[in-house]
């Protein structure tokens, strides 16, 4: 009796000590693997080999003026800023974009876009100074051009004052080169935005460090949504490593027609390729990693569009995108079609199997979640965001330029 009790008595102090974690779940070596993929955070800052720019103060200031710029666009109207909003974790709240024509596709949020290998919702373009050039040029988005861009840089006097900071030579270069330096020095701004570490980045160094203690502060809701994510889920298949991103192209099941709304019946539907084009249009980009504009052809970020190939599994594919600070990007996926992260877990939970490719997406089933189960993953995929202070630096920056070159 004794002995029941003193046993009694050290469980229940045992229990006292982690009642936070009482109905959290318990996670075997696979799982624990899995979830230190997930970090560490942030990630060590790597130059872009591809852009000379990469990382340079002067670039970065200048980068991040004619990021708000709307000169830059045909109409004098539209700049990066008027679809990659700060406050909306630099996208925007708008389900399909609308430059000089409404898009097709929604504006993804640009923290940590530095970290992909492949940038837009199909990857047409390999880096991401090539996808700051894309919506200047596209006349759909901008409709810029090089000669206006390079102009501007020429005459207008504190552009011109900041590009000669970056570039003594920069006044007499060719239109091309401006444009191609305007887009490395935007490249090299966004490449700052980087998501704050969060609760799940200090649970997962606590996991790392077996901390205990450390380890019951993250909330049991969270807890048994990362069981879920990296256990029954799959999701971590797709959404591996720190950023939650493999980086690669998948079909997840959604509608392949673009949803438009507004439009008179009988207007005919229009299906949106996805990785298919997107890889048609790298290859031929004049400004990929192939060509000339590449500061490092040896550089390694190179190798993917030299191997890349077009396969008939491609259609319909896009890209998987990272899950950090997503609670500011709403509305969600490459069409903006889902409003908040409970109508994309829904999506997951009642997945149509008969739209995924036959060849395609074997991980993903329909995951008949319970509502239980859906609040534990969304308490998860919050719990990937953290207050971040992009905004007010884009601010000072913008700032201290116009002291520097008024
Ligand atoms: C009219 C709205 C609009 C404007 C203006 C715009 N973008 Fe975008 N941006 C988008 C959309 C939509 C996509 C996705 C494109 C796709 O998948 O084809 C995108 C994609 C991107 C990407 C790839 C991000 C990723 O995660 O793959 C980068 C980088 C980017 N834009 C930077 C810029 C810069 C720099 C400017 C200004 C020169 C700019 N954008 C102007 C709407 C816009
Ligand atoms: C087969 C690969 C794959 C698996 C498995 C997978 N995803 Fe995704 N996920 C994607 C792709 C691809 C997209 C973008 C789809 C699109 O827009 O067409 C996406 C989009 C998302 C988004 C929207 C993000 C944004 O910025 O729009 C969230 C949230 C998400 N997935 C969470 C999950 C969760 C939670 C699971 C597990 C239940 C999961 N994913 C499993 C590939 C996958």
């Amino acid at each position: 009796m004794r002995l029941f009790r003193l046993v009694a008595g050290c469980l229940l102090i045992a229990a006292a000590g982690f009642a936070q974690a009482a109905d959290a779940p318990v996670f075997d070596a696979a799982q624990t693997r899995r979830i230190l993929s997930h970090g560490p955070w942030p990630p060590e800052m790597v130059a872009d080999r591809s852009n000379r720019l990469s990382g340079r103060p002067e670039a970065i200031r200048l980068g991040a003026v004619l990021f708000g710029d709307t000169r830059l666009s045909g109409n004098g109207a539209i700049s990066c800023q008027s679809c990659h909003q700060p406050q909306h974790g630099w996208s925007e709240a708008r389900a399909r974009s609308e430059g000089l024509q409404r898009l097709d596709r929604n504006a993804p949020g640009l923290l940590n876009a530095r970290l992909q290998r492949w940038f837009g919702w199909d990857g047409a373009n390999d880096s991401l100074w090539a996808a700051s050039i894309r919506p200047i040029l596209a006349h759909t988005e901008m409709g810029g051009s090089a000669a206006a861009t390079a102009q501007l840089l020429r005459n207008d006097p504190p552009l011109a004052c900041l590009a000669r900071h970056v570039d003594p030579a920069a006044a007499a270069m060719e239109d091309a080169d401006l444009l191609v330096l305007a887009a490395k020095a935007m490249a090299a701004f966004q490449e700052t935005l980087v998501s704050p570490r969060t609760a799940f980045d200090d649970f997962r160094d606590a996991l790392a460090a077996s901390d205990r203690i450390a380890m019951t502060r993250y909330p049991a809701a969270a807890q048994r949504g990362l069981a879920l994510f990296t256990g029954r889920g799959q999701c971590g298949t797709c959404h591996s490593g720190p950023n939650f991103s493999n980086g690669e192209f998948h079909d997840t099941g959604l509608p392949f027609f673009i949803g438009d709304a507004g439009q008179p019946p009988g207007t005919p539907r229009r299906v949106d390729p996805g990785r298919h084009g997107g890889i048609a249009q790298v290859k031929v980009n004049p400004f990929n990693l192939l060509g000339r504009y590449n500061d490092d052809p040896s550089s390694p970020a190179a190798i993917p569009i030299r191997h890349v190939v077009q396969l008939h599994r491609n259609w319909g594919e896009f890209k998987v995108p990272g899950l950090r600070n997503l609670i500011a990007t709403a509305p969600y996926m490459h069409d903006g079609s889902k409003a908040d992260l409970h109508a994309v877990i829904r999506h997951y939970s009642d997945l149509d199997e008969d739209r995924l490719h036959a060849d395609g997406e074997a991980i993903l089933k329909p995951l008949n979640l319970g509502d239980a189960e859906m609040a534990d993953l969304l308490a998860f995929l919050e719990s990937l965001s953290g207050p971040e202070d992009s905004a007010a630096r884009y601010q000072a920056l913008r700032a201290e330029a116009a002291r520097v070159c008024p």
